[in-house]
């Protein structure tokens, strides 16, 4: 561990930042940052030590990696045990690498409504900085909520790219179109620079072909993976290997609901870059990813909890929302989003 350098100094700017700006940690409260062995220790030190300063009242919960996530993970994690510390929190950091979102603990804590939580997942120092540390948070909320409006104005969505995606769906008004990371009391947060909804499930029709990552069970891709999906299921998987890989993967969970479309999703992060962890892969600034499997209640879709979820962010889309253009090419092109655009991106 590196106790001695630059990085520090940022490093511990950063986890101030997260908890007093972001989650607002005040006086006293109960601070449970959790990890894995596959995860930096380091930040969930600096975390503690930044909570610490506010006089707040850590605790790091470090468990070991699993090699699954959601309810498959948990005949590897203390389940009882996380369960009641998750629960009873007034904040919880999530770091573990393998990480703990639709898992048993997680679904308790969720349903007891205390906790505020936000899901760093595999967080490193150098993500700390450069995705927290660095980053305008207020205007970023700002064009998040701007882009949730234009899109929730929005009926009929479709989406092409170069490489062959084309498909179509379309989206209940009356279902949110969330911002992510504006955390307002208890709930479930994830990091700013994602808006995502759940369009109506079974009206998903077309082929997506994902160039970025597929996680789990893969990562960065090497060669595109094409789905093939009706009426808001995968029906078929095709490419180099990784297809095969996926589609083993999701056969062997042996649960239908693996097949549904969640969620959709725009990356709007404008210092996100494909780097092998979702969290930051799913947030690259143009970017689109597709979640299939459990879908958080917060989207008031249909499909709730399977037995994993999967993410998979695909690059350079188009994206008309009612045959008008809301991104091209992986850059969003709406007039309101322009002058926000240029100063998230220090343009
Ligand atoms: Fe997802």
């Amino acid at each position: 561990m590196r106790w001695l350098s630059m990085d520090n100094f940022l490093l511990i700017t950063a986890s101030y930042k997260l908890v007093k700006d972001i989650l607002k940690v005040s006086d006293g409260e109960e601070v449970i940052v959790t990890t894995d062995t596959g995860s930096d220790f380091q930040v969930a030190l600096s975390i503690a030590q930044a909570s610490m300063a506010l006089n707040a009242k850590p605790l790091i919960v470090l468990r070991n990696e699993a090699p699954v996530v959601g309810k498959a993970m948990d005949k590897y994690i203390p389940v009882n045990s996380l369960s009641a510390v998750l629960s009873t929190a007034d904040v919880w950091i999530a770091l573990d690498r393998s990480y703990l979102v639709y898992s048993t603990p997680y679904e308790r804590a969720m349903s007891v409504g205390k906790v505020r939580y936000i899901e760093l997942s595999g967080f490193n120092s150098d993500m700390m900085v450069r995705l927290i540390g660095n980053v305008n948070v207020q205007l970023l909320y700002e064009f998040q909520r701007r882009l949730a409006k234009i899109t929730s104005k929005v009926k009929k969505i479709r989406i092409v790219t170069e490489l062959g995606t084309n498909i179509e769906f379309e989206n209940d008004p009356q279902r949110p179109v969330l911002t992510e990371g504006e955390v307002n009391g208890p709930g479930e947060y994830m990091l700013f620079g994602q808006v995502d909804w759940a369009p109506i499930e079974e009206s998903v029709n077309g082929t997506v072909v994902i160039d970025g990552t597929i996680w789990p069970p893969i990562g960065p891709l090497k060669s595109p993976v094409k789905l093939r999906i009706r009426d808001g299921r995968i029906m078929e998987m095709s490419g180099g290997p990784e297809a095969k890989v996926l589609e083993r993967w999701l056969r062997d969970l042996n649960d239908d609901k693996m097949f549904m479309v969640a969620h959709v999703t725009y990356g709007c992060h404008p210092y996100a870059k494909l780097s092998g962890n979702i969290v930051e892969d799913e947030r690259v600034w143009g970017s689109i990813v597709w979640g299939f499997g459990s879908q958080s209640s917060t989207f008031k879709g249909k499909i709730g909890l399977a037995s994993s979820h999967v993410d998979a962010v695909m690059l350079n889309a188009t994206i008309y929302g009612d045959d008008q253009v809301i991104v091209k090419d992986g850059e969003f092109v709406r007039e309101e989003l322009q002058d926000l655009a240029r100063q998230l991106k220090g343009a």
